[in-house]
């Protein structure tokens, strides 16, 4: 048996196979609008026989962009143009997600490839960026504000607000970002977070923002509709976040309605020391998903067949997400299914080269 194209049920949805496509900005919006790019972006990977494909990190409000090209989810018009890429991506058989996101106080940068993505001051195009503490990224990158109680709870508006203009663009999986040393990992890790309200200190305080945004989604959002976490389950840092806190973090907002932890790491520091190799994310999914008996979905450097086949079928994640394998190749999956010799979900249009 290939585990790795058996389908999925979360609450009503069923994903054909366990192979989905990683969140990946384009940076290619004015305003937070989707365009073509996205269509066809988002449009082929379907077509390439994933079982899930998750639109990028999309703003929930307009300073949470990483840069001015980021995707958007602030507006009612925004949903027209994200429509048109879910409707897409469902008409091909695979599941449409879509992963809300603020960048905290990573927020205001160029788009990777002009100038190394550095930051646009706020008299240049750029803005102040807001975090839990007062404290930059980089040491001489703009202070971000220190958000106030009631700035807090607007966000936490902004997140269901988002999900609800997710589901009316059709999406069928909501993702939040709670990863990457974006803001709702700013306020989970120690090394960003530096408040002494309610917000701040102890771990039950850390969470609390992480817990409230996911409750606060999942009213918003049908019960039958899955909802994904991606966490950094570690800061690779010393004095920051931990795998230990993760795991309790994956109970947690279990109870709160989240459905499975993807899990990623490191984006809160410059300095993090990771151990890269492949699949060196995959023993957080592992542990995660054994001690808080949760879902998780496994991310990074899973770029072959029988290796995601493993992961699966060893019960170390229920799901595969790719992100770089994908830029290479939108066909990933019909040549993974090709090679652990499974039918392989080819479109109908294409069956003659299969
Ligand atoms: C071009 C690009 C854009 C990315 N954008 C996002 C994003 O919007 N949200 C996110 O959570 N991760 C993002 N990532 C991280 C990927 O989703 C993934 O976790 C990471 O690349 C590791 O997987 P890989 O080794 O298969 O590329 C991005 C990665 C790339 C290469």
């Amino acid at each position: 048996m290939v585990h790795l194209f058996t389908p999925f049920t979360l609450r009503s949805v069923t994903l054909r196979n366990r192979v989905v496509v990683s969140p990946m900005c384009e940076y290619s919006c004015e305003d937070g609008f989707a365009t073509d790019w996205h269509l066809v972006h988002l449009g082929s990977r379907a077509v390439g026989g994933a079982g899930l494909v998750f639109a990028e990190a999309t703003a929930v409000e307009a300073r949470g962009r990483i840069s001015p090209g980021d995707l958007g989810i602030w507006k009612d018009e925004h949903i027209e143009p994200l429509a048109r890429a879910a409707g897409f991506i469902r008409a091909h058989g695979a599941a449409a997600g879509i992963q809300i996101a603020h960048a905290g106080r990573k927020a205001s940068t160029r788009v990777p490839w002009d100038r190394h993505g550095s930051q646009i001051a706020p008299g240049d195009g750029g803005w102040i960026p807001v975090a839990p503490s007062p404290i930059p990224f980089r040491d001489g990158e703009t202070t971000p504000h220190e958000l106030t109680r009631e700035e807090i709870r607007g966000l936490i508006q902004a997140f269901a607000d988002a999900a609800r203009r997710a589901i009316l663009a059709g999406f069928e999986v909501i993702e939040i970002h709670g990863a990457h040393g974006y803001l709702i990992h700013e306020f989970l890790s120690p090394l960003a977070n530096h408040r002494n309200d309610e917000y701040g200190g102890s771990f039950d305080n850390r969470i609390r923002l992480a817990c409230e945004i996911a409750a606060a989604v999942r009213a918003a959002i049908p019960e039958s509709t899955p909802l994904f976490l991606r966490i950094s389950a570690t800061d690779w840092a010393e004095g920051g976040w931990t795998l230990d806190e993760s795991v309790e973090l994956a109970r947690r907002v279990k109870e709160a309605g989240v459905d499975l932890i993807d899990c990623s790491s490191g984006g809160m520091v410059p300095y993090a020391k990771i151990e890269l190799g492949p699949g060196y994310q995959v023993p957080f999914s592992e542990r995660i998903r054994r001690e808080a008996q949760i879902p998780t979905a496994a991310v990074g450097m899973i770029t072959e067949p029988d290796q995601a086949e493993e992961i699966v079928a060893q019960g170390r994640a229920d799901l595969t997400m790719l992100a770089r394998e994908f830029l290479r190749d939108p066909y990933w999956p019909l040549r993974a299914a090709k090679a652990l010799g499974v039918k392989a979900p080819v479109p109908v249009q294409y069956e003659r080269a299969w």
